[in-house]
């Protein structure tokens, strides 16, 4: 059984996100979705409201837990569950020093958990979290780039309709 964790702050889960989980599903058998916390980020969505928006939206997927994780290293976390791999996302060459440093502190921290990087379809390249909180804010239709789901969470945040 080859189990692997995609981790993230996921603030909000866009089309994207979907889109490397499906690509790690073709790898692997089962997925953990793990709500993480980034301390340089300062969230719009609790985490519960995150790991809730994400269940909703990934309901129909076989082998996809999602999960929280607050208050400690990633990597010991992922160790504790016994996953072998990390998946994460890679757009544009932006994301690759970020990336690179997380995956190889990763690596110092625990050599046997490889982190795998997988490239999301082209149209999601330019695709961020941030640009979504932002457009939705304004009273944007963000309903190409994200689930239904996460549509009536930002409606609800912002009190208007996103569409
Ligand atoms: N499609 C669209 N957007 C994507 C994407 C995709 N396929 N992949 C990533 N992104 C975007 C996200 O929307 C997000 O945008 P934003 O910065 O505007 O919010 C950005 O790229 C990356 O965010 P995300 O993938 O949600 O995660 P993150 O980089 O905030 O997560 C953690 C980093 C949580 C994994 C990391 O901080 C962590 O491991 N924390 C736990 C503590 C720890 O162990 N720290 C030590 C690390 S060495």
């Amino acid at each position: 059984m080859r189990r692997a964790i995609y981790p993230g702050t996921f603030d909000p889960f866009t089309y994207g996100h979907i889109d490397v989980l499906e690509r790690a599903l073709n790898i692997f058998d089962e997925i953990t979705l793990v709500v993480a916390v980034n301390s340089q980020k300062k969230p719009l969505f609790t985490i519960e409201e995150r790991v809730e928006m994400i269940q909703q939206s990934v309901a129909s997927y076989s082998h996809v837990q999602v999960e929280r994780f607050e208050g400690g290293l990633l990597i010991e976390h992922a160790k504790a569950m016994g996953v072998k791999a990390i998946i994460r996302g890679l757009r544009q060459v932006a994301d690759f020093e970020y990336e690179f440093q997380i995956a190889l502190m990763n690596r110092h921290l625990y050599p046997e958990i490889t982190t795998v990087f997988l490239m999301p379809n082209e149209k999601y390249t330019y695709l961020t979290s941030s640009i979504i909180r932002e457009v939705a804010s304004l009273g944007g239709d963000v309903s190409d780039f994200v689930p239904p789901p996460v549509l009536k969470f930002l409606e609800h945040r912002f009190n208007h309709q996103t569409k």
